[in-house]
């Protein structure tokens, strides 16, 4: 078996032994697309390709397709298609329009299997998402479903199971998770369960374990980590009713701001105060989301004040259960994040991860060590980077 395992990268066909890795990046506004390169020897990243496209009003959030071949990008509007070419540049191919009283294009999840259907979300109070139909190249086609909430929904990111049979939604503005059902055949989509979440939760990002046993959910406005756990064969959750701060216990240095210092003593001794309101979490991935048994779960949180950090926090996994085992680091990030502080697990190895600020408009890569993690790399941008993906 090692032998194999040999072989087959010294024939150059295995991503892991390479140095150097390539990733896109979106932003905000504008309509470049970034292309970056990452040497994991020399710790160096830096933008390679400043890629104009067609996204007029930045490109809020990207993804590749499972085979690699296109970056599905949300603009205003639209859901649009781009081919990657082999020099790594984008060509435009086409676009699916959303409504014109949902056109805030936020949020784009794409299935890992055939027939391979491409999910763009909305973030405005009442729209549904649109399930995206591609041609044998991956090239979007056309909307063949809607995935409906209801009037006070806002959903702001989704998430498949890793058979794409299931699609699961943080509703951040009606404050619940919503469980669909997708039939690949017919082609249609069926509400399964709406489960109101905690006062004040405001779910915003999911990811669904591999091994399809939980659902792990960004509440936004807590900037918490819930755990909800998912029946393998209906698809149904039930939230556990656990969750993790992905802030520290007590931000004392914020509560200096308060004017007296009995207050700020009471306040101390009274609940260990953190101003959870100075802060939003936003983003949460495993490390391998084609492992069975990833190793972490990784987090990004951001704060609301670009003078003060925002953190990242990863968790081990139980490799049989994919429970959570322990909550491995929570660590200020290297600036506020902006709009952003947005988490890409890396393709080559599940010890690195990317991080994206448009509060200080940078692109870091960090790496994951033991207890553990740290910036390795860091390069500047000109404007406000939104998400990123690795391509290798
Ligand atoms: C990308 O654009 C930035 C500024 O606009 C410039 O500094 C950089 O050299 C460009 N990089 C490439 C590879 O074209
Ligand atoms: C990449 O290839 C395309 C054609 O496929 C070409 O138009 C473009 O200029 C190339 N970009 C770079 C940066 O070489
Ligand atoms: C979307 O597609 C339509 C139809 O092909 C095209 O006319 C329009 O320019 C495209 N717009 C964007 C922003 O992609
Ligand atoms: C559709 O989903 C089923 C059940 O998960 C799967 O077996 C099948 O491969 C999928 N793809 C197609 C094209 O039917
Ligand atoms: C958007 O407009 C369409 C058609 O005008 C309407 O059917 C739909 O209910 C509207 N959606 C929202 C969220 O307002
Ligand atoms: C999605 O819903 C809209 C608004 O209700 C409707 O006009 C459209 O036909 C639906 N699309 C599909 C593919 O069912
Ligand atoms: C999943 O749901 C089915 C149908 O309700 C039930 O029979 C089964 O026991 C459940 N599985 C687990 C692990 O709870
Ligand atoms: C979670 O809390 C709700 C509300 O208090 C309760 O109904 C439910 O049984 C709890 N679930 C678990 C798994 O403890
Ligand atoms: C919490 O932080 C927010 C934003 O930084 C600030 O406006 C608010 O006054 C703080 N609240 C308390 C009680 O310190
Ligand atoms: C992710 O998991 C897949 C499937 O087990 C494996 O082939 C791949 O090497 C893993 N990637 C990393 C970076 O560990």
């Amino acid at each position: 078996m090692r032998a194999f395992t040999f072989v087959v990268v010294a024939a150059g066909l295995g991503t892991a032994l390479c140095d150097k890795h390539y990733m896109f990046s979106g932003f905000f506004s504008g309509s470049t697309i970034a292309g970056l390169e990452f040497d994991d020897n020399s710790l160096s990243l830096s933008v390679v390709n400043n890629i104009s496209t067609q996204a007029d009003s930045g490109s809020k959030w990207i993804a590749l397709d499972a085979r690699n071949q296109n970056l599905y990008v949300a603009t205003t509007g639209y859901i649009q298609s781009y081919a990657i070419t082999s020099n790594l540049s984008l060509t435009y191919e086409t676009n699916v329009s959303l409504s014109s009283n949902c056109s805030n294009a936020n949020f784009i999840a794409a299935a890992s299997t055939a027939p391979y259907a491409v999910f763009g979300i909305p973030y405005s109070s009442g729209c549904s998402g649109l399930a995206i139909s591609v041609d044998d190249e991956g090239t979007l086609k056309s909307a063949f479903a809607n995935v409906t909430y209801d009037s006070s929904a806002g959903v702001h990111g989704i998430a498949l199971s890793s058979d794409n049979n299931f699609i699961y939604s943080a509703d951040d503005m009606g404050n619940a998770v919503w469980s669909h059902k997708y039939d690949n055949v017919t082609g249609t989509i069926e509400e399964l369960q709406k489960i109101d979440a905690p006062t004040g939760a405001n779910p915003r990002h999911l990811t669904v374990h591999p091994n399809g046993n939980w659902v792990y959910i960004i509440y936004e406005e807590l900037s918490q980590l819930a755990v909800y756990s998912r029946n393998g064969t209906t698809g149904i959750l039930s939230d556990t009713n656990t969750t993790f701060s992905l802030l520290p216990a007590g931000m004392l240095l914020e509560s200096a701001i308060i004017p007296s210092a009995q207050t700020l003593l009471l306040t101390i001794v009274i609940s260990g105060f953190t101003n959870t309101s100075s802060y939003w979490a936003d983003e949460v991935f495993v490390s391998n989301a084609t492992s069975q048994s990833p190793k972490y779960l990784i987090t990004g949180t951001r704060s609301r004040t670009t003078s003060l950090p925002g953190y990242v926090s990863a968790f081990a996994l139980d490799a049989d259960t994919g429970a959570i085992t322990e909550q491995l680091f929570l660590l200020p990030t290297t600036s506020s994040g902006g709009s952003a502080n947005a988490v890409g697990p890396a393709k080559f190895s599940e010890e690195y991860f990317a991080i994206t600020d448009s509060g200080a408009n940078f692109v870091e890569v960090w790496k994951i060590d033991g207890g553990s993690a740290e910036a390795v790399s860091h390069v500047g941008m000109d404007s406000g980077p939104a998400n990123v993906v690795w391509y290798s």
